[in-house]
């Protein structure tokens, strides 16, 4: 399916591993131009290369920066004044107790999962309003719906990016600009397979039956028992960010596989 998208520009946040590097691959397939964001500049150079290889059509370029920086933000303002599509994908998440969490560990959370999104809101959303198309995508998570505890400080931001989704989607009315967020369940990022191979090092166990052993001992509730495959949330993502997909308003997306157990 040709998705409408051919020539748009995008910048996807943490776009040089996981779930961010998979959308911003699923936008290149549909002929999207995107911008590259993470931190190590070597590893978005290299993703722009891969891109560019597999995408010739397209032009894949560098948006190194750190977006918790406010300057750094305001550089990657100059360099790429006007996208298309914003899809804040960039997150920082990790088990912790509760205990343990302190408020400097709050408001590091805090600045990197809501404010680092919201600063590029602020500045590309009055922009897509004056060009009369855009999207804007969060990539929350199944945590902010439904807290496991086990990671209070991240479960928190999640549930304000719901929030702030609804409040920029009102600011939208009567537009072809939407905002919306995407859900995702656990999902086999190259960080959580390391994660599962350092728990299951048996040689003779396949990778399937590791997340097979994972799925059953410690997510029982998953109706799907593997882990998302990132490119799905990148087909997901990048139809959202279609022009058929213009009646997605303020909406909360749930793709995680069956983890939340209720109808809504
Ligand atoms: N994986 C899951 O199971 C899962 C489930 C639900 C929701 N999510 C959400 O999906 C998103 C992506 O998760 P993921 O597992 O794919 O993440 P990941 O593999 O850890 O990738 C994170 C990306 O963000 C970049 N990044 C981190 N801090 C940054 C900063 N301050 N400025 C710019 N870039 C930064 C990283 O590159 P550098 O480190 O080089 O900067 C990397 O490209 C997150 O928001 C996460 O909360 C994930």
């Amino acid at each position: 399916m040709d998705m409408g998208l051919r020539n748009k520009t995008a910048l996807v946040t943490g776009s040089t591993k996981g779930i961010g590097k998979a959308i911003a691959i699923e936008l290149a397939k549909e002929g999207v131009h995107v911008l590259i964001n993470g931190r190590n500049n070597e590893e978005v150079e290299q993703t722009v290369r891969e891109i560019k290889e597999k995408y010739p059509a397209t032009t894949p370029q560098n948006a190194a920066a750190d977006l918790v920086d406010i300057r750094q933000r305001e550089a990657l303002f100059e360099k790429y004044p006007h996208i298309d599509l914003l899809v804040n994908s960039m997150g920082i998440y990790e088990i912790m107790d509760y205990e343990d969490v302190d408020d400097e560990i709050w408001e590091k959370y805090f600045r990197t999962n809501v404010l680092a999104a919201n600063g590029l809101c602020k500045f590309y959303l009055p922009k897509m309003m004056n060009n009369g198309f855009g999207r804007i995508l969060f990539i929350a998570s199944e945590e902010a719906v439904m807290p496991s505890g086990k990671m209070p400080q991240y479960g928190m931001t999640k549930s304000m990016l719901l929030s702030l989704s609804k409040s920029l989607s009102k600011l939208t009315a009567g537009t072809e600009v939407t905002v919306n967020a995407i859900m995702p369940g656990p999902t086999l990022s190259e960080n959580v397979q390391r994660i599962i191979e350092g728990m299951y090092p048996d040689e003779d166990m396949s990778f399937s039956e590791k997340e097979r052993e994972f799925m059953a001992a410690n997510l029982p509730q998953s109706e799907l028992q593997r882990f998302i495959k990132p490119m799905e949330i990148g087909r997901l993502a990048a139809f959202v960010c279609s022009p058929y997909a213009s009646a997605f308003r303020g909406s909360p997306i749930r793709m995680d596989g069956g983890m939340v157990p209720t109808i809504f």
